[in-house]
């Protein structure tokens, strides 16, 4: 499996540290937006991305990455000629992975992920095949989260995944009047334990004859 190639004057050993200290210090600063202490556990990854079929995957849309978490792991799935776009609305986060990762595939964008459909047309893309989401749900200003699920399932093409990781239910909600198809699972070695929530936009119907 490819590794990610790491810009020059990256360490791995005190990129690790950084990162997790860049990251408290922005839940201290901003602790709804971050909605955590502390990044996802490797396993979390693992379980969330081996829903993927990365063979068909052509564009990944990745929200709230953070310190890359997710991202490093979903470079190593990537096929090389596919497109990887991480939003984040936290200019330090967008300032952290634009300085870490290096990767042709890996567009960041400093946004809100109701603006996704734009940043996929600005890319040069039509629809997303998948859209992983970090973002706290619960904690978001009033309306967000509603606006962020409906923008999401129009960015998704028929048959595609919205893949999201999230302390509480409160999403399911807002999912409900949106997709057809909607499973709801526990990873419990995350720190805290983490529901792993799958939407999938309904195929469109063939048109009668
Ligand atoms: C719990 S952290 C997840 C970080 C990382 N993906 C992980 O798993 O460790 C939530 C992230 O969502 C971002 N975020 C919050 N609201 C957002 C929005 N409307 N659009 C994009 N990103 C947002 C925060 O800046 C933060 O990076």
């Amino acid at each position: 499996m490819a590794s990610i190639p790491l810009k020059k004057h990256d360490n791995v050993a005190g990129s690790f540290w950084s990162q997790w200290s860049l990251f408290f210090r922005q839940f201290v600063r901003h602790p709804g937006m971050i909605g955590s202490v502390i990044p996802s556990s490797a396993v979390l990854v693992d379980r969330m991305l081996d829903q993927v079929d990365w063979r068909s995957t052509r564009l990944f849309v990745e929200y709230g990455p953070g310190v890359g978490t997710f991202t490093r792991s979903i470079l190593d799935r990537l096929p090389a000629d596919a497109m990887l776009i991480a939003i984040d609305l936290n200019p330090d986060f967008v300032a952290w992975l634009e300085a870490h990762i290096a990767d042709p595939r890996l567009r960041v964008v400093h946004g809100s992920a109701a603006d996704v459909r734009r940043f996929i047309r600005e890319a040069g893309h039509v629809e997303a095949d998948y859209v992983l989401s970090g973002i706290p749900f619960s904690t978001l200003p009033d309306g967000v989260g509603a606006q962020i699920c409906a923008e999401t399932k129009a960015a998704l093409r028929p048959g595609g995944s919205f893949l999201i990781y999230q302390y509480s239910r409160f999403v399911m909600r807002l999912l409900r009047p949106l997709f057809g198809e909607i499973s709801d699972a526990m990873e419990w070695r995350n720190i805290p334990p983490c529901r792993m929530i799958r939407a999938t936009r309904e195929e469109e119907l063939a048109q009668a004859a």
